[in-house]
């Protein structure tokens, strides 16, 4: 018996990375996944290759309301109802606040935090409609912390707590619980863009980022997209059934406190 057998979960940012991760998890647990992303050829492939039975692909931005409600169709022509999202999908760029265009800030809010808030509004109704579930919000360390170079991106993910919180407050009713997962440094695309340059040397790349995190990290190592999975399903699954409105930080010790050795 899978922890998710019988469940219908929307999974955004599921074509790579910690997205791809969870609807991998997801399905093997017995869960029928909908993975939305605008990397629609690896969107496409991760759910075929995961069977038509059991995934399905939609293009989702999630910054545009139209897409949402197009996702929430699809998701249900394909299996009948949803009683579960991930808002996984997320951007990060560098820069000094007081060099940051306002282009980029309202580019960055319009895809983590807005995204976030479109997600709950389009999908909580459709879960409630379908009994109750769940919602995992993907935060971040810096939702808990500052962190220079990364004004914008903190700010976002500052937000989804507030979000999380806030519609954990009014979902519970409806039997929906919503959560958020703050992870450290994991190791994606989004923080190894050696992996997205075909030009790079891979490991060369894998040893700068080993070095890196071994002297960061408490516990040695960059986080694995696998361990923040296993995280998301935790929250999904009927083994947090009594925690709602909560932050999860999942970062190998970073934030525990400052480190003398
Ligand atoms: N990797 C880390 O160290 C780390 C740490 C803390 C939080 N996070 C958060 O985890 C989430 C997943 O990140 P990741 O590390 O897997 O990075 P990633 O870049 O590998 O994956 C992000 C996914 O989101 C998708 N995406 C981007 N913009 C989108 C949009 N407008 N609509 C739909 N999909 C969109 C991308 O195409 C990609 O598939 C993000 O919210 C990120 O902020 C990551």
């Amino acid at each position: 018996m899978g922890k998710l057998d019988g469940r219908v979960v929307i999974v955004t940012g599921g074509a790579r990375g910690q997205g791809e991760q969870e609807a991998r998890l997801f399905a093997a647990e017995g869960a029928r996944v909908v993975i939305g992303d605008v990397l629609d050829e690896q969107g496409e492939t991760l759910a075929k290759e995961l069977g038509s039975d059991v995934a399905r692909y939609v293009h989702l931005d999630v910054s545009q309301e139209a897409d949402w409600d197009a996702a929430v169709s699809a998701a249900k022509d394909a299996f009948g109802k949803i009683d579960g999202l991930v808002n996984n999908a997320g951007i990060l760029r560098f820069n000094e606040l007081v060099s940051t265009p306002l282009e980029e800030f309202q580019k960055i809010i319009q895809v983590n935090q807005v995204g976030c808030f479109l997600g709950i509004r389009t999908v909580a109704p459709e879960i409630a409609a379908a009994g109750g579930g769940t919602i995992v919000n993907t935060a971040s360390y810096t939702a808990m912390t500052g962190m220079a170079y990364v004004g914008a991106y903190a700010a976002t993910k500052h937000a989804i707590l507030g979000l999380t919180r806030v519609a954990a407050l009014e979902l519970a009713a409806k039997n929906i619980r919503v959560n958020a997962v703050c992870p450290g440094a994991v190791d994606t695309p989004m923080t190894n863009p050696a992996q997205l340059d075909p030009g790079a040397d891979p490991a060369a790349a894998g040893e700068a980022v080993a070095e890196l995190y071994k002297k960061l990290v408490p516990l040695g190592r960059i986080g694995r997209p696998e361990e923040v999975a296993a995280l998301a399903l935790f929250l999904t699954g009927g083994d947090s059934a009594y925690i709602t409105g909560q932050p999860f930080v999942i970062d190998g010790g970073w934030l525990a406190g400052v480190s003398i050795v």
